[in-house]
């Protein structure tokens, strides 16, 4: 079965074709991601607008190159390649899977109404997919990845969302914890904002924590002894906002030091709560998704902190280019979760929820 794949729901246009054996085994045939997260830098932030906008200049030539791609054809011009689509986007997949939720209303849209009119013109079956949940399902795209995962706790670090789910079998889960305010990439971009960091700031302190010298800040960890599995960051943006206030004008190494420090204190919060739900609901399986889990000291923290814990935990976490959003996540969910409705039922849902 070949599925055509579309991610629409903030700032990356993304559509890619997958084709799954009968064996559950996924191959990703092709997966182009724009992003319009440079027009974003320049207003240190997503206006959402502008976001939408950019989905409707993207969405067909990133469609376009999709289909070339998984032919192992380049693709032409646009103007010659969009009059040569039809039979050859006809040939290209069998069935659809589009993100409907949560994300910018605006976005959504733009990849969920050219989701439904590709399934009404070629008749074909198309499949919602839940954008948070693909984030984890990015973890199936690793050759590596064994076949019987379950049960497991999914960590999913976003832009967005911060939640721990108890998954026990596929598309099923029981929702177990989740950020009271900002999310864990939220924190980190605006506290990036405020230490005049490029959007998004992940990346960013990333590597400039890296750079820290002292490494002797630190912040607080709210709720990391709470019993149970929620988690709260906005007040680590309250302190460094604080603190970058009394410091008045920040040289580079005082960057680096508060980057290492925000480093720090989101991801010990993340690794402990994750260990903690593991051992509770007797999992010897971790699974990170999103965004966040690009981030090389969070994922080395967590492989350290199983080896001190003696837990006998297997950790997994995406490919790097699957850890951003991207369409082939959503492809690998409808892969292994494969229900299809009607095209007309299907509805952009901004405030789609994990419970
Ligand atoms: O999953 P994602 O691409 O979009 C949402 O669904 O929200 O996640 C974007 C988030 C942003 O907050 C970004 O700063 C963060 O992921 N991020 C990172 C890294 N790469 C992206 N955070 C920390 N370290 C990174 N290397
Ligand atoms: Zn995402």
């Amino acid at each position: 079965m070949r599925i055509l794949a579309i991610e629409s729901s903030c700032d990356e246009t993304s559509v890619a074709i997958l084709e799954k054996a009968e064996s559950n085994h996924i191959k990703v045939l092709s997966s182009v991601v724009a992003s319009s997260s440079n027009l974003h830098a320049e207003t240190g932030g997503i206006i959402p607008e502008n976001a939408a906008r950019e989905q409707l200049q993207y969405m067909i030539p990133v469609l376009l190159q999709a289909v070339y791609e998984s032919n192992g054809k380049k693709m032409p011009d646009i103007t010659s390649a969009f009059k040569d689509s039809s039979q050859t986007l006809e040939d290209s997949f069998d069935t659809i899977a589009v993100t409907y939720g949560p994300g910018l209303i605006g976005s959504l849209l733009v990849g969920v109404e050219s989701a439904k009119t590709l399934a009404f013109v070629f008749n074909k079956p198309i499949m919602p997919v839940n954008h948070l949940l693909a984030h984890l399902y990015a973890n199936f795209l690793s050759s590596s990845f064994p076949t019987n995962p379950f049960p497991f706790i999914g960590l999913i670090v976003s832009g967005g969302h911060t939640d721990l789910l108890y998954f026990t079998d596929h598309g099923k889960y029981k929702w177990i914890g989740g950020t009271r305010d900002d999310a864990a990439g939220e924190a980190l971009d605006k506290i990036g904002r405020l230490l005049e960091l490029p959007y998004p700031a992940g990346p960013e302190i990333e590597k400039r924590a890296k750079l820290a010298k002292h490494k002797t800040l630190k912040f607080s960890r709210p709720l990391l002894h709470s019993e149970d599995f929620d988690f709260s960051f906005s007040g680590l943006k309250t302190e460094a906002a604080r603190y970058i206030q009394k410091l008045g004008k920040l040289s580079s190494d005082d960057v680096n030091e508060i980057s290492y420090a925000v480093q720090e204190a989101v991801t010990e919060t993340l690794v402990r709560k994750s260990l903690k739900a593991a051992e509770k609901f007797k999992c010897k399986t971790i699974l990170l998704g999103g965004g966040v889990s690009a981030n090389e000291h969070l994922r080395e923290t967590f492989k350290l902190e199983i080896r001190n814990s003696k837990l006998d935990i297997d950790f997994f976490f995406p490919e790097k280019k699957y850890t951003t959003d991207n369409a082939a996540m959503i492809g690998a969910y409808a892969a292994l979760n494969f229900e299809p409705i009607a095209w007309g039922n299907i509805k952009a849902s901004p405030e789609l929820h994990l419970i």
